[in-house]
């Protein structure tokens, strides 16, 4: 139960890297965490303090996320932090679970920041449950701010807008990237073998599409047709990178670029441009908008603690998460997120 009513009682749906950040961020804040569940392995039967990197028991035991009693949550926890894929219908067992326990969900993975332009279907049932039991269903993530509500903002003072465009780098080193999924950017990959592997035509590009989807839904235009592919990046020059102990020669893939444009009914266009890959050294992860229109104007995000950053992104959320309407809401229909630095 909660130590203070005015603190969420969460529950942590995925013990990975995130569930981690989550659960130490609710212990720093002071707010109870009621429950926790993993898929079968080897930290269902653990205590979370431990698997989460602290140095004590918090005495809540992972469970199996199969086989537990989710009735049990009724009227005990607030909110369910899922942090386990980025697919919205792989990860609907587990909304469906929290939400049928009365719980609001606050997702991690990256097609729930606009499920409605991911995966529309999905969306809907969980729309529909989330209004059946009166609660609410969020996206979030390092996207929140430095993509989807610095687009917002930068076109605030706008009397016109003709056409925005979106780019990025991210460091496929940071935080604790591992060997597989630079695989899944197709690092170290020939650009012949990048595009034999399902890589061309695998759903990632479909999330980073929704960035600028998004951002025009909240500007109130409507969408009438997208368009996105993936393809390599290569350098010109070798680069070595001091986390896989490699060096990568010319021509050899570095990472992933997904192209993405928009149009809508009202005439306004967004293209996009991300790169997720090894960085040259000097090179700093940002996120960069531009707004063709009057006035005709620049913003650039950069940040360090990229792993913090995403965690907090949603935690942040959380009390606006669990006081929004029922259904499925976006991080743009909440206004901007606030700090915790005071809790
Ligand atoms: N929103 C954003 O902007 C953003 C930014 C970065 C990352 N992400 C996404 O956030 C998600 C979590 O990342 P992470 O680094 O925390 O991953 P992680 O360390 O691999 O943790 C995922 C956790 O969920 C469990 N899990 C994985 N697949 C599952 C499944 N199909 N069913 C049930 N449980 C499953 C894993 O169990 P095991 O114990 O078996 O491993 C693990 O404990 C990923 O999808 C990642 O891509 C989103």
């Amino acid at each position: 139960m909660s130590t203070s009513s005015s603190k969420p009682r969460i529950v942590i749906y995925g013990v990975g890297q995130y569930g981690g950040f989550f659960t130490r961020f609710a212990v720093q804040k002071g707010w109870t965490i009621v429950a926790a569940f993993n898929r079968a392995g080897p930290k269902v039967g653990l205590d979370l303090g431990r698997v989460a990197g602290l140095d004590r028991d918090l005495g809540v035991i992972i469970q199996d996320c199969e086989t537990a009693n989710y009735d049990a949550l009724k009227g005990k926890a607030d909110i369910g932090m899922v942090g386990q894929t980025n697919l919205l219908s792989l990860n609907l067992p587990a909304y469906k679970r929290l939400i049928k326990a009365g719980l609001n969900v606050a997702c991690h993975g990256s097609e729930s920041y606009y499920p409605w332009g991911s995966d529309p279907a999905t969306a809907s049932e969980i729309d529909a449950l989330c209004k059946q039991h009166g609660v609410s269903f969020m996206g979030g993530g390092i996207w929140d701010m430095s993509r989807i509500w610095s687009g917002i903002l930068l076109c605030g003072p706008c009397t016109e807008i003709k056409s925005l465009s979106h780019s990025s780098i991210t460091d496929a080193n940071a935080g604790q990237t591992t060997p597989a999924q630079l695989i899944q950017i197709g690092v170290g990959m020939t650009q012949d073998e990048y595009m034999a592997s399902g890589l061309p035509k695998s759903r990632i590009p479909i999330s980073y599409r929704t960035i600028p989807e998004h951002v025009l839904k909240a500007l109130g235009y409507t969408i009438s047709q997208t368009r996105e592919r993936v393809e390599p990046v290569v350098f010109d020059e070798e680069i070595h990178s001091s986390f896989t102990g490699r060096s990568y020669a010319p021509g050899i893939c570095v990472g992933t670029r997904i192209l993405a444009e928009i149009e809508t009914k009202e005439g306004v266009t967004a293209k996009a441009k991300i790169e997720l890959r090894l960085f040259k050294p000097g090179e700093v992860e940002h996120m960069f908008w531009s707004v063709d229109g009057m006035p005709h104007t620049r913003v650039r995000v950069e940040r360090d603690d990229s792993p913090h950053a995403t965690a907090s992104n949603l935690f942040n959320r959380v009390p606006q998460i669990i006081a929004a309407k029922p259904g499925v809401v976006l991080c743009s229909q909440l206004g901007p997120m606030r700090h915790t630095a005071l809790a």
